[in-house]
C-alpha cells in the first residue's frame, strides 16, 4: 500500500498510537530486515517509553543473512527482544510467543507480586507502511485465535485477539510515518520499492543501486547481467539494457525499462539476499 503522508495524516496516525499504547504492555515493531534503520521511526522510542519493547527483523529471506545476525545483535544491545523472521513464508514466527513471555518478564513478576491473577499480556504491532505487518498478524493470529469482542478504552472498531490465556495482540497494527525528511532514508524506502514509483526518478534511484552493489557486493551483477563491474554506473546500467535486450526505436539503449527490470529484480530477491545498510 502507498501512503502519501502530509502532516495532517502524521499528527492522526501519531494521536492513534498514544491512545492504544496507553492500552498496552508491550510493542512489537516491525521492521525491513533490508533497511533496519531507514525502516523505523525512532520517535516510537519516545511514544512508547516505558513499554516492553521488540523488534521483528521481517522479510530476512530477501536480506543479506551474515547483515540479519549483525542487526539481530545490534537491537539485543539497544535493550530490544528481537525476532528475525519471514511473515510471508512463517519462517521464525513460531519463536515470536517465547520472546513475548521473556520481553514481559517484569510484568508477569510484578502482577504476581500483587496478587493480579491471569492478567494477559496486551501487545500491538506497529510499523511503517509495508513492512509487513498484516501479513505477520495474519501469520501469528491466523487461524488458531476467537477475537474478543470490544473492550472499553480500545479505539471504536478494534478488537483484541486472543493469542492464548496470556497474550492479546490488538488486531489492527499502528502505523508510522516514516522519515522522508533525510534523503537517504527516502532513496532506500525507493529501492524496496515502499514509495510511489510513479513520483520517483528510477533511473537516477537504478544508478544508486547499481553503485551500492557493486560497492558492498562485489561481483553480484557480473553474475547476473553478464557485465563488467566498474565505477561507471551508466557504463553498467547500458550493460543491463544490452543483457535484457532493452531498446527503443531505432536500436536505442531504453534505460528506462532496463532501471524497472532491475529495481522489479532487485525487489523480488532475485539479484540475491541483499542488506542495503550495513550495522
Ligand atoms: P503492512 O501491513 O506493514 O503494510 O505490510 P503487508 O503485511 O501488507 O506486507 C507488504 C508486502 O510484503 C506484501 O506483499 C507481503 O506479502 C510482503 N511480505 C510480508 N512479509 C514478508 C516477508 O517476510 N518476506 C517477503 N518476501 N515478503 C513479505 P505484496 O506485494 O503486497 O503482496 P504479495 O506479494 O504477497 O501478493
Amino acid at each position: 500500500m502507498n501512503y502519501q503522508w502530509y502532516p495532517g495524516h502524521m499528527t492522526k496516525a501519531r494521536r492513534m498510537m498514544q491512545e492504544n499504547i496507553k492500552l498496552i504492555d508491550l510493542i512489537i515493531e516491525v521492521v525491513d530486515a533490508r533497511i533496519p534503520l531507514s525502516s523505523r521511526n525512532p520517535d516510537i522510542d519516545e511514544l512508547g517509553k516505558n513499554k516492553a519493547r521488540m523488534i521483528l527483523l521481517n522479510k530476512s529471506d530477501l536480506a543479506d543473512e551474515r547483515e540479519n545476525e549483525k542487526w539481530q545483535e545490534y537491537f539485543t544491545q539497544k535493550g530490544f527482544h528481537v525476532v528475525k523472521m519471514n511473515a510471508k513464508s512463517g519462517a521464525g514466527v513460531k519463536n515470536v510467543l517465547p520472546v513475548i513471555m521473556e520481553a514481559c518478564k517484569e510484568k508477569i513478576e510484578r502482577d504476581k507480586q500483587r496478587g493480579i491473577k491471569n492478567r494477559p499480556i496486551r501487545a500491538m504491532v506497529v510499523g511503517i507502511p509495508n513492512v509487513g505487518k498484516s501479513t505477520f498478524i495474519n501469520a501469528f493470529a491466523g487461524k488458531a485465535c476467537a477475537k474478543t469482542g470490544n473492550k472499553p478504552g480500545v479505539t471504536k472498531g478494534k478488537q483484541w485477539i486472543r493469542i492464548n490465556k496470556n497474550v492479546e495482540l490488538l488486531d489492527t497494527p499502528g502505523i508510522l510515518w516514516p522519515k522522508f525528511e533525510d534523503q537517504s532514508v527516502g532513496a532506500k524506502l525507493a529501492m524496496i520499492g515502499s514509495m510511489n514509483d510513479q513520483i520517483l526518478n528510477l533511473e537516477e534511484l537504478s544508478l544508486e543501486l547499481l553503485g551500492y552493489l557493486h560497492k558492498c557486493y562485489e561481483g553480484i551483477l557480473a553474475q547476473r547481467y553478464e557485465l563488467e563491474e566498474s565505477e561507471d554506473r551508466l557504463a553498467m546500467l547500458s550493460a543491463v539494457a544490452k543483457n535484457r535486450n532493452c531498446l527503443k526505436k531505432g536500436n536505442e539503449l531504453d534505460y528506462a525499462k532496463a532501471s524497472n527490470i532491475l529495481l522489479e529484480e532487485f525487489r523480488n530477491g532475485k539479484i540475491g539476499r541483499i542488506t542495503l545498510e550495513q550495522a
